[in-house]
């Protein structure tokens, strides 16, 4: 059986990577492994190949960034070639980046299964383009393995067939399971004991230049009790520099590597970001999370884990990092299938149906 994984962003190479050691090489399996290029920095791609132990990709259609619908069709014109040489028998995409859509679209069609790893989130946002991916990837799939059961619902919902949807749990959690006990040795010197880790690359976050603004000054604010250490995402660096914001005196750094960055979740009195891995990894830790967005494709972790909504609010943000401080630590609840086992699961599946 011959398996083509399909990568393109950050986030998609922590859920690769506990998939493709799950199917392992032999017993009649054979992988490929194609980078669409997406994400290309040293720090937003390769530095994830090596701390996670993935080979480097056997195809890297290196397309870089563009516009949407550039960027999607650069991805389906590379991919097709690929899709056309090995003919596998099944293509698996992750999450609900760019190159996740891309790749389903041209597998359904050349006929090719595609199975969607973190399949039917949704938060009902079409503003958001990993809403639309998501839509169109999981009406596109074969077999959806779902990290949760609103996964499933939602996939109802939407009429997709019972026999197509298999709830395996979450391939990022295998991930952090693993790496969790060596995260130690990478943490970022320097840094001191409390502080609150901050992300934001969302286009409602970062192309909105007064909101920005707004936002950069209560973090600021912020740090004077609570230092904020922000490592910084490319498109983000990009639009705070064009902000010219004078000296601010945050704790910001580069994109960190997984290990590192893990670290940096770990110990932090607070997250405030605007991911999504970062509600399902802080939810796993036990550390509270303050999500810059009105909703999430995520409800379970808001139910079950740390997670809260604070909007576009700056004294939302500001209240509710003052109450988990005083709050103090909290014992993670147990998410359902979040266990590390979630790509075992996956391959028994795949492996069951050859
Ligand atoms: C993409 C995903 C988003 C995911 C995020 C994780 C889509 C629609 N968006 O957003 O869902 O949460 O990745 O990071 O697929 N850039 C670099 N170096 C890089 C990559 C990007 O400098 O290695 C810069 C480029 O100027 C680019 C900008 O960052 O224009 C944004 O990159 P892009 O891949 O378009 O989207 P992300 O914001 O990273």
């Amino acid at each position: 059986m011959h398996i083509l994984h399909v990568v393109g962003a950050r986030p998609n190479f922590m859920k690769a990577a506990p998939v493709r050691a799950a199917l392992g090489d032999g017993q009649g399996v054979r992988q490929t492994m194609v980078h669409t290029g997406q994400h290309y920095d040293v720090n937003m791609s390769d530095v994830f190949f090596e701390q996670l132990g993935m080979p480097a990709p056997d195809v890297n259609l290196g397309v870089g960034s563009a516009t949407h619908a550039r960027q999607t069709a650069e991805i389906m014109m590379g991919f097709e070639h690929v899709v056309e040489e090995h003919r596998p028998d099944l293509v698996l995409v992750y999450g609900d980046v760019n190159s996740t859509v891309a790749a389903a679209l041209v597998c359904s069609k050349l006929q090719i299964p595609v199975g969607h790893v973190e399949a039917g989130l949704r938060s009902g946002d079409r503003s958001m383009p990993e809403e639309i991916n998501r839509l169109v990837t999981d009406q596109l799939s074969d077999l959806l393995f779902t990290p949760s059961a609103d996964g499933d619902e939602n996939l109802r919902r939407e009429g997709v067939a019972e026999k197509k949807i298999h709830r395996v749990g979450n391939v990022m959690i295998d991930t952090l399971v693993q790496m969790l006990p060596a995260c130690g040795a990478h943490k970022p010197s320097g840094l001191p004991p409390r502080y609150a880790l901050v992300t934001l690359h969302r286009p409602s976050n970062v192309d909105d230049l007064p909101w920005l603004r707004t936002l950069l000054l209560a973090l600021a604010d912020l740090h004077e009790n609570l230092p904020v250490v922000f490592p910084v995402h490319p498109r983000t660096r990009q639009r705070i520099a064009s902000l010219e914001p004078g000296a601010l005196s945050l704790h910001f750094m580069d994109p960190q590597p997984y290990l590192s960055f893990l670290a940096l979740q770990r110990d932090a009195s607070v997250v405030i970001t605007d991911s999504g891995g970062m509600q399902e990894e802080t939810s796993y830790l036990g550390v509270p999370c303050l999500t810059l967005r009105d909703n999430t494709e995520r409800p379970i972790t808001l139910t079950l884990g740390t997670n809260v909504l604070v909007g576009r609010d700056v004294e939302r943000m500001r209240k509710e990092a003052e109450l988990v401080q005083q709050a103090g630590p909290r014992t993670p609840q147990a998410i359902p299938l979040w266990d590390g086992h979630a790509a075992e699961r996956i391959a028994k599946i795949i492996l069951s149906a050859a």
